[in-house]
């Protein structure tokens, strides 16, 4: 579990929201909006649905999305993490998942009532394709009959010979989380270019980057990822970000439609 070590450890450290998101570059409230906007349009959010974010992180996009819905759910594995964003304030009901949290699970009742679901940027932490199967069936666990699941910014391996080193949160999404190394001491003009180095000087601050930090993510086979939810009943459409979206150039949504 490192991953989840290394958000923990930030959420710790940190006083700062956006740096616990895990986005190399932070997330402002106008860039969650804008990406709020482009996941509400995909899952084409209304008024009626029950949303559940599930891997919300601290709920900058979660807490942009919950106006749009009747209810919202955010459940992330790491404890220090939803404890901030319980703190961040919004409509929003928060879950702890995990073995560790018995009481604080998924409630089972819950399971299979929501109409719409969210896993947005959290497969990086995944190494395999048994990884992601596992995370798709537990997802898939949780949607009602009829409703939509988005799959989101998942690295792709059509797209993977996209990707340059510190180009990952570049301009607007790269403010306060890089502004906040800067401080301590990070050089942003050097270290954005060699993530590698930039996780070594991670690691002197007392923080652990999983191994995989500073390398490109090899992607996930989009043929493999389609079958997985097709066997559960799922309709898949696969949507390439277009290059300038912000954090998601070598990524891709999908979006699965479930029947009645
Ligand atoms: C990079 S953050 C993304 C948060 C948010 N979805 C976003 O887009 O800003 C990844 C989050 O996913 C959580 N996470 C990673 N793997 C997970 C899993 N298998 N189940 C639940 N949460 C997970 C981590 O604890 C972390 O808070």
């Amino acid at each position: 579990m490192q991953w989840t070590t290394f958000f923990e450890s930030l959420a710790q450290l940190e006083p700062n929201d956006e740096f616990v998101t895990g986005r190399p570059g932070g997330l402002s409230p106008e860039l969650a909006e804008q990406m709020a906007d482009d996941i509400a349009t995909k899952l084409n959010l209304n008024a009626c649905d029950t949303l559940l974010d599930y891997g919300s992180g601290t709920g900058a996009i979660t807490r942009a999305l919950a106006t749009r819905v009747s209810s919202t759910t955010a459940a992330d594995m790491t404890k220090a993490v939803v404890n901030r964003g319980i703190k961040g304030g919004g409509d929003i009901e928060w879950v702890v998942l995990g073995d560790d949290n018995p009481d604080l699970t998924l409630n089972p009742s819950s399971s299979g009532s929501f109409t719409k679901l969210l896993s947005y940027y959290n497969a990086q932490s995944f190494t395999t394709h048994t990884e992601v199967r596992e995370h798709i069936e537990t997802l898939c666990k949780s949607v009602a009959p009829g409703g939509t699941v988005m799959f989101g910014d998942i690295p792709d391996r059509e797209r993977s010979n996209q990707w340059k080193s510190g180009e990952r949160g570049r301009e607007e999404n790269r403010t306060t989380w890089m502004g906040r190394l800067q401080k301590r001491d990070i050089d942003l003009e050097r270290d954005e270019h060699n993530l590698a180095a930039f996780s070594d000087r991670l690691k002197g601050l007392g923080i652990e980057p999983p191994p995989e930090f500073g390398k490109p993510h090899p992607g996930f086979d989009r043929d493999i990822v389609t079958r997985m939810f097709r066997e559960i009943g799922g309709e898949v459409t696969i949507v390439t970000q277009p290059i300038e979206f912000p954090n998601a150039h070598t990524n891709v949504d999908y979006v699965v439609q479930f029947s009645e």
